[in-house]
């Protein structure tokens, strides 16, 4: 079946070219020269992608792109800009815009583009085949603007020595960022050390860090290497590095100045080679603000910033990263083979995804292993991830506790629920009223396998 696009742009060269070229694709053209056109063709023909100019007179591309996107939030829209609107082109890419194109059009591109926004359509057909194609470099799968300037990125960073400082929410892909970057670096064949420093508790991070000499404190029984000097020739990834002390940020400062660490008890300066990676999903222009953070530490680790968008941002991505987990999952996880229906893939990339990439993952496992047939259906998915009644946080299953542990742990999991439907799943203000550092939220919400549909 010949695929629908829409052509909306008032040169009339462009119409006729463009429409030419996809005619002689196979695809099925449709152009109008104005905006309004442009949104009363979209509702009738109901095309697969829209090509939609910049500037045009009247109502221009983005206000456009606006309301198609009210119309379908799942439209795909490619922006046809001049040079002098890239600025406005960009921008349209934050409304969900898919793509841009420059004029003069380069038809090579157009198709390439074309091809990538289209291929998810074929999902449910087509696992197989696209766990050979969307598996993008390193895995990292996405084909949104915001994940392929990320991935971008990464390919211009990662052969240069340039420290680097990812920013994200929870489960958005921080740490497959900086593996990536490892492994494009002159580096990868020297180790990757990644240290959780909200993970190890403040008295023992310096150890952790800077390593130890026997008899330096209690505990320390023998002496012991730190992840710098682990990380020799290779890479350190700091993850959660807001959660740092100050005592340690101190240390760490001195490190990434003078290339040497001192073990804890120990007298000699020991020198390291070492690449610093970091990431946070904290904002820590407010941790310098609030006194919690070194500002010249913060300017050492983030010499080139990466900041990957929240799931919920890009939701373009959701069927490409639901093809994948699936793909993954019932291949290399020998979970048993099923597909999905599109009607499956719609519903999940209407979710909110306070948990990102990661609470994707784990439903679509959490789907593959529950669902009854051989596809995931719309109504698995209402069933297994769907609405239920949001005042029900299930306090009646407190009294299935066995263990006073248990309890806490029910108790704990359906407050934390009612009180994230009371400020309607936005994390950052539900941790406001919590009194309650960001990530720490984020942590439970993982612990608790808090989704916005979740029973207790
Ligand atoms: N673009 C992507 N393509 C494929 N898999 C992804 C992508 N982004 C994230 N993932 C997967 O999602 C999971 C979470 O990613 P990762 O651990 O890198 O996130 P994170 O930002 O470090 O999370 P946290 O803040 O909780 O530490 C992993 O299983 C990872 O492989
Ligand atoms: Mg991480």
């Amino acid at each position: 079946m010949a695929r629908r696009i829409l052509i909306v742009d008032d040169e009339q060269g462009i119409r006729g070219a463009l429409g030419q070229l996809l005619e002689f694709e196979g695809y099925e053209v449709r152009a109008v020269a104005n905006a309004v056109d442009g949104i009363f063709e979209y509702q009738r023909f109901n095309p697969h992608l829209v090509f939609l100019d910049v500037k045009m007179a009247g109502i221009d591309g983005v206000e456009a792109l606006k309301k198609i996107k009210e119309i379908d939030a799942g439209a795909i829209v490619v922006m046809i800009s001049g040079h002098a609107t890239i600025q406005t082109a960009v921008e349209a890419t934050q409304l969900g815009a898919y793509d841009i194109l420059e004029k003069p059009l380069d038809t090579d591109r157009i198709l390439v583009t074309l091809r990538n926004a289209l291929q998810h359509l074929d999902l449910h057909e087509e696992n197989a085949r696209l766990k050979e194609t969307i598996q993008s470099r390193y895995e990292i799968v996405g084909r949104s603007y915001a994940i392929r300037a990320v991935i971008d990125k990464i390919d211009r960073v990662a052969k240069t020595p340039a420290r680097v400082l990812i920013t994200g929410e929870n489960g958005t892909g921080k740490e497959l960022v900086a593996r990536a970057i490892h492994q494009q670096s002159t580096r990868a064949s020297g180790p990757f050390v990644e240290v959780n420093c909200a993970a190890i508790p403040s008295e023992l991070i310096e150890s952790e860090l800077f390593g130890h000499m026997k008899g330096s404190f209690t505990g320390a029984v023998a002496d012991r290497a730190g992840k710098f000097e682990q990380a020799h020739t290779g890479t350190i990834f700091l993850d959660e590095v807001g959660d740092m002390s100050l005592a340690a940020q101190a240390k760490v400062l001195r490190v990434l100045q003078d290339g040497v660490v001192t073990r804890i008890g120990g007298a000699k300066s020991i020198e390291v080679d070492v690449r610093v990676l970091s990431a946070t999903n904290k904002n820590l222009e407010t941790e310098i603000t609030e006194g919690r953070f070194r500002e010249d530490l913060y300017y050492r680790l983030n010499v080139v910033p990466i900041h990957i968008p929240a799931l919920r941002e890009r939701r373009e991505d959701i069927p490409l990263l639901v093809a994948h987990f699936i793909a993954v999952l019932t291949t290399r996880e020998g979970i048993a083979p099923r597909t999905i229906t599109p009607d499956a893939v719609d519903r999940l990339a209407h979710l909110e995804w306070p948990g990102n990439v990661r609470e994707l993952r784990n439903t679509i496992e959490r789907l593959l292993i529950l669902s009854a047939g051989p596809r995931i259906s719309a109504d698995d998915i209402a069933r297994l991830v769907g609405h239920r009644d949001v005042d029900q946080v299930g306090l009646g299953s407190l009294l299935d506790c066995q263990t006073f542990e248990e309890f806490k742990h029910a108790a704990e999991r359906a407050f934390l629920l009612a009180k994230l439907r009371e400020y309607d799943w936005n994390v950052s203000e539900t941790a406001r009223a919590l009194d309650m550092p960001r990530s720490n939220l984020y942590k439970k919400i993982e612990r608790y396998s808090l989704t916005r549909e979740a029973v207790a």
